[in-house]
């Protein structure tokens, strides 16, 4: 592991922090007898820890995975003398006000100066509180995703009881226009799910295109960006499609965006906003324990999770403080980086006639698929399988996804009845912008993976 500059960040910083308290009556040490026994343990975790994959590393190019920033994890760390509970005020003052303010930023990245949200502990949960509101401005109605929607929101509704539906993708993964107003001309859907970078493949649903459908039909549009939004920063160099949706995201009625995912962030970090701040009529309630201590808004008025790490707020403030939402800035070229090395990885895949790269052409984001060329989806898919167990171990490490066979296929390529065969591909999520550095040896290791397979 490259040396960690957290301890040594954290040290100053932390000094500093208890200075703020010095004034209190001391609390015992912590007795040497009992640091020891911590230390014993410790040691212990790190073994038990050392039971991963190499997330941080660059060889790791597999799921959505990317290491928290430095500043991320020193600010989380140093949060954690205090532990605050972004909850109420009374349980996070500071961290409530930073929470309000990196949040604002994010509004901001999307054009939004006037909006309702907070932090959540995920995606899931910020999917979640949008598709609530959805079921409460138009209860019984249905909501409808695309089939390469994640599957996270199948399963909200199943919670929130509302009917899902889930139309066709095209061979680009986006979702299906013509499926999508099938669906909306039976009346009774309420709520479109528009992903901005689907999970398997950062597929960029048409948003330009299905806000025309929004009038016409009575629906809401909630944009779920979980992994894309931050895409929003360099949107003028994606390709045209993805570009126009991108450039209307701030006439959503609510966004989803992760920062555990793109934004640097350690796990416990999404976010949802919404347009009208309006809707927050809905969480509306009282609390018999908190909420006393400032007539300011208090975050657990506008969020379903009660108890929040404020500690998340914290590290999002520092982080966006060093690295601010800036189109052209540090950050939004981090995921610039990260593009061309997808982008490249799907250039040289398309000249290796052992693989076929998706017909549709280059990745939208920074995800790439592909299969192995063979007679049968069956061989190429236990191809994938074997090249993804090669790789890793030469300690590269990919992913695999299902998808539709036909995907791979020029139209004139394609069979009727066709469409419904999935085949295993490999996936690489080339989201470090350490990846396009590390691109060439990442190719040469998969490239010797991939012989010793094919070769046996
Ligand atoms: C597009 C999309 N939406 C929602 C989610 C769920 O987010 P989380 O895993 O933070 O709950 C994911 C996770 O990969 C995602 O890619």
């Amino acid at each position: 592991m490259a040396h960690d500059p957290v301890p040594g960040l954290l040290a100053r910083a932390a000094e500093q922090l208890g200075a703020h308290f010095s004034h209190l009556p001391h609390t015992p040490e912590i007795a040497p007898a009992s640091l020891d026994a911590m230390a014993a343990v410790l040691e212990e975790t790190a073994d038990r820890l050392g039971d991963n994959y190499p997330y941080f590393h660059p060889f790791y190019a597999g799921q959505m995975l990317k290491p928290p920033h430095p500043i991320a994890r020193a600010a989380y760390a140093l949060a954690m003398a205090i532990n605050p509970n972004n909850h109420a005020r009374d349980g996070g003052r500071a961290s409530s006000a930073m929470e309000i303010e990196a949040v604002a930023q994010i509004a901001a990245m999307f054009g939004w100066s006037s909006y309702l949200g907070h932090l959540t502990s995920s995606g899931t949960i910020a999917n979640l509180e949008a598709l609530w509101v959805s079921g409460q401005l138009a209860p019984g109605k249905r909501i409808v995703g695309s089939a390469q929607a994640h599957y996270t929101h199948e399963r909200i509704s199943g919670v929130l009881k509302l009917e899902y539906a889930a139309v066709a993708a095209d061979q680009r993964g986006r979702m299906d226009l013509d499926a999508l107003e099938f669906e909306l001309r039976k009346g009774d859907v309420g709520t479109v799910v528009v992903t901005l970078g689907t999970t398997a493949m950062g597929a960029v649903d048409p948003l330009d295109r299905i806000l025309e459908f929004r009038d016409r039909y009575g629906i809401r549009v909630h944009v779920d960006a979980a992994y894309g939004g931050y895409f929003k920063l360099i949107q003028d160099g994606l390709d045209e499609p993805a570009r126009r949706a991108f450039a209307v995201i701030d006439r959503a009625d609510s966004i989803v965006v992760d920062p555990h995912k793109h934004g640097l962030q350690p796990y416990g970090c999404g976010c949802v906003l919404f347009r009208d701040p309006g809707v927050g009529r809905f969480y509306k309630h009282d609390s018999p324990y908190t909420y006393f201590t400032s007539k300011e808004l208090h975050l657990g008025e506008i969020s379903l999770e009660c108890s929040r790490a404020g500690a998340a707020a914290v590290a999002l403030w520092a982080t966006q403080k060093l690295l601010p939402l800036t189109t052209g800035g540090e950050f939004a070229r981090g995921l610039a980086a990260g593009r061309r090395a997808a982008h490249e990885l799907d250039r040289r895949l398309r000249l290796d006639a052992r693989f076929q790269a998706l017909a549709a052409g280059p990745p939208e984001l920074d995800i790439v698929v592909w299969k192995a060329r063979c007679e049968s989806a069956g061989q190429a898919s236990s191809l994938a399988q074997q090249i993804f167990a090669a790789c890793a171990e030469r300690n590269l490490h990919l992913a695999l996804v299902q998808l539709p066979e036909q995907w791979f296929q020029t139209l004139r390529g394609m069979n009727p009845g066709q469409e419904a065969k999935l085949v295993t591909c490999l996936r690489s999520v080339l989201m470090k912008p350490e990846h396009e550095e590390w691109l060439d040896r990442i190719w040469v290791e998969f490239g010797v993976a991939s012989q010793q397979v094919t070769e046996k």
